[in-house]
């Protein structure tokens, strides 16, 4: 089904399911990736309808701005909307968090020739740093916004206050935070502000790194980031399957499956146009776009709610 959502009050007209792609030449997050796998990936969701892919300078980290740019040029360049993200400077062995003005835009530029593209269309402050004042950040991001460098500005993991203060001038289009079923802080301040304010929320970690994708049993074991995640450990695990079980039944009376009444009980969220879950196979991107399909009753939302609240 071809189905397109406007991203806040942006200019962005993307598919509301998009492509995360921090496991295609993410290998500072999974072991092992294949990039060619990665690649065909980005080309199936592409051509597949899905637009909106979703990539930042630390996934890599440079990896996969350089993977999904080689994608994107095989296709025309205005069928697609390429979201990316900056803020971690490396200095020596450690990582810190830059948002000043001149950090970001070098990160803006270097962001363009890694993508090979002329302009970005949702470029994120990935996350914030302790002494930059947010509006002045964001105050950067608006002039490269009208030099045609960025088509909107983001910010990633901000905090309602972080976001006001961001968008005093009223330029955030977009803040993207962990949500999921498992993780629902943004309901309470975050997702009506921003449904006040007419700021499109994205939520990361959509499916909580596979768990709420309802395939993993308590015998599944992790080599990657989820081996720490406190979601994936002892009776939390346990705790955490016996609730995406329960999904089973709502997705079945419906014939879909789990990852699709997820998605698609996050689509009817205030101020959530768009969701981008990650993939590691072409099917799951196939298997993903199924959402699009799926029409929530309020009472299967609430149902939905209840297993999780
Ligand atoms: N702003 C930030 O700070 C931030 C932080 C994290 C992520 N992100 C963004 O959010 C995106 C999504 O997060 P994520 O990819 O880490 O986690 P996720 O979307 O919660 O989970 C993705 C994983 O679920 C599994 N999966 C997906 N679709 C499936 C399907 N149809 N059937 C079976 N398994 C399926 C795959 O894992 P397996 O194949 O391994 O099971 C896939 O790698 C990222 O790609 C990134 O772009 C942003």
């Amino acid at each position: 089904m071809e189905r397109k959502t406007r991203l806040g009050k942006s200019d962005l007209v993307v598919n509301p399911v998009g492509l995360g792609t921090n496991a295609v030449g993410g290998h500072n997050l999974y072991p092992n990736l294949d990039e060619e796998a990665g690649k065909d990936v980005v080309r199936t969701a592409i051509e597949h309808g899905m637009n909106f892919l979703d990539t930042a300078f630390i996934y890599g980290p440079e990896r996969s701005e350089e993977l999904v740019g080689q994608v994107v040029r095989e296709y025309k360049r205005e069928d697609i909307v390429l979201a990316t993200k900056g803020a971690h400077q490396f200095k020596g062995e450690d990582v810190v968090f830059n948002n000043s003005p001149s950090f970001l835009k070098q990160s803006v530029e270097d962001s363009l020739q890694r993508l090979r593209t002329d302009y970005i269309d949702l470029y994120y402050i990935h996350f914030p740093d302790e002494d930059t004042p947010k509006d002045e950040a964001v105050g950067a991001l608006k002039e490269l916004k009208d030099e045609g460098k960025i088509r909107s500005i983001g910010v990633s993991n901000f905090s309602v206050e972080q976001l006001e203060e961001a968008n005093k001038d009223g330029y955030v289009d977009v803040i993207q935070g962990e949500y999921n079923l498992f993780k629902r802080e943004a309901e309470k301040e975050m997702l009506p502000y921003t449904a006040e304010k007419g700021i499109s929320f994205v939520p990361y970690f959509p499916f909580a790194s596979g768990l709420l994708v309802g395939k993993y049993d308590e015998n599944t074991t992790f080599d990657d980031l989820r081996a720490k995640n406190p979601l994936f450990q002892g009776e939390a695990f346990k705790q955490n399957l016996a609730k995406v079980d329960q999904l089973r039944p709502i997705a079945e009376e419906k014939g879909v499956e789990v990852p699709h009444i997820v998605l698609a009980w996050y689509l009817n969220q205030p101020s959530i146009d768009t969701v981008i879950p990650g993939a590691k196979r072409t099917q799951q991107v196939i298997d993903n776009l199924k959402t699009l399909d799926v029409d929530l009753s309020d009472d299967e939302i609430s149902r939905i709610d209840n297993i999780f609240s």
